[in-house]
């Protein structure tokens, strides 16, 4: 028997697709609310793409990639993260050249050759927005609210760490200072660590490893190096989150797993859900359209993961919807046909092909829910009715062919 790939699920369970699909329901209307459209973007893109954006010294990069060479001889990449490919989309049509505000949400698979574990996997599927030509931290506050209002429309809690990485200015300076502390300490910390230090240093503050992170709780911290305006953002930030009754816990130690990040970097975790903890992760990437031959220009983003999501959700209560119809001879089948056609133009309809006695098709209707339970047999066709039940307020009546 063939089966599925290892981290690589299928959402066909009724409880678990019905989740997902109410998760895109709820994040799209709140997308849409703040003024987000819909992005489609390649599964499959070219390699570089990657490398340049979420960054060579990233785990994502170095080890998780699904890379390999086309027909065509194209080094090409199914796709680890969604804002690499908006960005490239941003920039080869041109909005970074002609300016002003665009705003982007998108969902679907991503995938990282990741070790499966409970909430790892390797074809997992995101929820993301991308903000383009916002330089200020209000929209940075737009984005840590969305999610927030997603969540919570969900029913689940949350705890949200917020850090900053600073900018051109203050992040050299800091990064010189850390990489001397990292020297200092070199002997002791892991051989991952010690290859961060040469590509991209501050990524050790996020190693997992609990000897390093005790060795790194000494390590100066960025938060203390910024510059003026990257401090005054952060300041701001955490003022309008206050004041939008956001509660958040400042994380000196929060980098990010990808390379693309500058001033705020924000991650929702939940307690609940076990060590794969993370269910939203963004920040701002101010220097990523222009690092990608764009014109410069701010953007800020985030991406949730929806399976992390799924058992965290709190279904809204299922009320009884739309018309079960079945016959109870042969000869009625075609107009029980013809019938949930017609109902079919305005509300929802399914019928049953077989024809079955009136408890058969009562314990059918039950079972998918429907609201109203239509039955018709050769003596209701000869006078023309149909019988219905109401499921919900357990009435019952004959309708008119013509009137149903
Ligand atoms: P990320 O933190 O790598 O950020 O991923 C975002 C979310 O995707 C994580 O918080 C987690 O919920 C989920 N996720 C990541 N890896 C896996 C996995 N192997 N299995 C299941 N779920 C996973 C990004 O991808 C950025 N592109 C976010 C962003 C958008 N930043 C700015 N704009």
């Amino acid at each position: 028997m063939i089966k599925s790939l290892r981290g690589m699920n299928d959402i066909l369970d009724e409880n678990e697709s019905k989740r997902f699909t109410y998760f895109l329901d709820v994040a799209q209307n709140i997308a849409r609310r703040y003024g987000f459209h819909y992005i489609e973007t390649p599964l499959l893109e070219e390699t570089a793409l990657f490398k340049r954006s979420v960054g060579e010294s990233s785990d994502i990069v170095g080890k998780e990639m699904y890379q390999f060479i086309d027909k065509g001889n194209n080094d090409v990449c199914l796709r680890p993260e969604g804002t690499a490919g908006v960005v490239r989309a941003f920039i080869q049509k041109k909005l970074d050249k002609a300016g002003g505000i665009h705003r982007f949400f998108y969902h679907g698979p991503m995938f990282r050759y990741e070790r499966p574990q409970k909430g790892r996997l390797r074809e997992f599927h995101q929820f993301g927005v991308e903000s383009f030509g916002i330089e200020s931290v209000y929209e940075d506050a737009n984005m840590i609210m969305m999610v927030s209002d997603i969540l919570k429309e969900l029913g689940i809690g949350y705890r949200l760490q917020i850090n900053s990485l600073g900018d051109n200015n203050c992040m050299p300076q800091y990064r010189d200072t850390l990489v001397s502390y990292i020297e200092s300490i070199e002997d002791e910390i892991c051989e991952d660590c010690k290859r961060r230090k040469s590509t991209n240093p501050i990524r050790v503050l996020d190693c997992k490893n609990e000897k390093c992170q005790s060795l790194y709780e000494n390590a100066p911290k960025l938060l203390h190096s910024l510059c003026e305006s990257c401090d005054n953002d952060f300041e701001k930030l955490k003022k309008i989150l206050d004041a939008n009754d956001i509660s958040y816990e400042v994380d000196t130690n929060l980098v990010r797993g990808l390379d693309y990040y500058s001033k705020t970097a924000f991650e929702f975790v939940s307690d609940n859900i076990g060590s794969q903890s993370a269910i939203a992760g963004g920040g701002r990437y101010d220097r990523l359209v222009e690092f990608l031959d764009g014109r410069p220009t701010p953007a800020v983003g985030f991406a949730m993961g929806i399976e992390r999501l799924l058992e965290l959700i709190q279904m809204p209560q299922e009320s009884r919807e739309g018309y079960y119809l079945g016959a109870m001879d042969e000869e009625a089948v075609d107009t029980i046909i013809t019938l949930t056609h017609k109902k079919r133009a305005t509300d929802k309809a399914v019928c049953e092909y077989k024809a079955k006695n009136l408890k058969n098709h009562l314990k059918g209707a039950d079972k998918m829910n429907a609201k109203y339970c239509c039955v018709i047999g050769t003596n209701e066709m000869s006078e023309g009715i149909i019988w219905v039940k109401d499921l919900e307020k357990k009435t019952e009546k004959t309708i008119f062919l013509k009137d149903f």
